[in-house]
């Protein structure tokens, strides 16, 4: 597949948003099809005319389709995806249900997620772990020599984003997942920004646990997610909190989990939204991952360029070898939220990503709050020009 295959006109007539916009916030939340608004509003019509509980048994089938949609999505199996209200929410669900114990290991990257880090810090705070930040390679992706090197038996978790929140970044997570399959380790992967943009395969990563958000570059509604876990490896946890439907209540002093990835899910679910979720995944495997990823690479790489090239005092910030969507830059002397509100004004949405979101990388690069235009499929070289007229000086 090559970028020839998006037929752009298309994807802008299927998305509404497109009429009256020029979005480049697509890493914060990209503009859903017309068919992913129409299934949340029909689903929502029918809860109203035949209640809640009745529109989900008429939607059954659908429901049952957002889990296989998913795995074909990541190459895993529909008994292995658990519907979230988020990345974060499957993310700490999994990684708090690891048995851990006092001295384990965490092993992170420097581009780690804000969200992510605070929460292994509070697993070191409450559980006595130690999380330890693997360095960068010279490309700014994390090591995987050095990530190799440090591994030893007290290693509990590699856990990591794939892309970062802050750049155009794409970590090697198929080489962090050779290291630890070699060494046994359970391996969590940070699909949140990834997701959408560029094809997953669980099988070829061999991570034991993937998560995603519904809202970016899936461009599904907000208050989605998933979390994948390898069957093998989700029969072996014990999910620190569990409801009914989680678990079967057997007797009056007993339950049992359910053998599924449901048994990290609970009972009350937003089926608006998740329905949503489906065909917004539809959608993505209906284009192909890999030709979406190409038009994105594409689109990104040629607002890089003319950022650098026409507009004064730009700089890019994005690393790695493998660049995505993702594009952070900072304008010399200009405050970046004045600029965001200034681009909003005229109708273009970019967001400004601050240190705190990726710590341990803004203070080792002394980066300050940086803009970010991240694109999508439906983002044209036309709209490059207006972003790039409108940042002129
Ligand atoms: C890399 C990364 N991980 C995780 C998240 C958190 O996703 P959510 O807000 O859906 O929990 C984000 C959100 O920006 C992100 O960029």
């Amino acid at each position: 597949m090559s970028a020839a295959s998006i037929d752009v006109a298309r994807a802008r007539a299927a998305t509404p948003g497109c009429r009256d916009l020029v979005h480049f916030n697509n890493a914060g939340a990209a503009l859903p099809t017309e068919r992913t608004l129409r299934t949340q509003i029909d689903h929502l019509e029918l809860e109203a005319r035949i209640g809640g509980y009745e529109a989900q048994d008429a939607a059954a089938d659908r429901i049952q389709g957002i889990y296989d949609s998913v795995a074909e999505l990541i190459n895993g199996a529909p008994t292995e995806v658990a519907l979230m209200a988020s990345n974060t929410a499957g993310f700490d669900l999994f990684l708090y249900s690891l048995p851990w114990a006092e001295g384990d290991r965490l092993l992170t990257t420097q581009s780690e997620y804000g969200a992510n880090y605070v929460a292994y810090l509070h697993l070191a705070r409450t559980k006595g772990i130690s999380v330890e930040v693997v360095p960068n390679n010279e490309h700014g992706e994390i090591d995987v020599d050095a990530l190799e090197a440090t591994v030893d038996e007290r290693v509990r978790l590699i856990s990591l984003n794939h892309v970062p929140t802050n750049g155009g970044l794409v970590n090697p997570v198929v080489e962090v997942g050779r290291v630890a399959r070699a060494h046994g380790i359970t391996y969590l992967l940070d699909a949140c920004q990834s997701a959408g943009q560029i094809p997953l395969d669980v099988a070829e990563i061999g991570c034991d646990a993937l998560t995603a958000t519904g809202r970016k570059f899936l461009r599904g509604p907000r208050g989605t997610g998933f979390l994948w876990v390898r069957q093998s490896v989700l029969e072996t946890i014990h999910p620190v909190t569990i409801d009914h439907d989680a678990a079967t209540w057997t007797s009056p002093s007993a339950y049992e989990l359910k053998p599924d990835a449901t048994r990290f899910e609970v009972w009350e679910k937003g089926w608006v939204g998740l329905l949503g979720l489906g065909a917004a995944v539809d959608d993505a495997l209906d284009w192909g991952v890999p030709a979406i990823r190409d038009r994105i690479v594409e689109v990104a790489a040629a607002l890089r360029e003319r950022l650098t090239a026409e507009v004064a005092g730009a700089e890019v910030h994005d690393l790695g070898r493998t660049r995505c969507g993702i594009v952070t830059f900072s304008l010399a002397g200009r405050d970046p939220h004045t600029v965001k509100s200034a681009l909003h004004a005229q109708g273009i949405n970019v967001s400004v990503v601050g240190p705190a979101s990726a710590l341990l990388d803004a203070t080792s690069r002394d980066l300050p709050p940086l803009l970010r235009a991240s694109v999508h499929i439906y983002n044209t070289h036309d709209e490059i020009d207006a972003l790039v007229n409108a940042l002129q000086p």
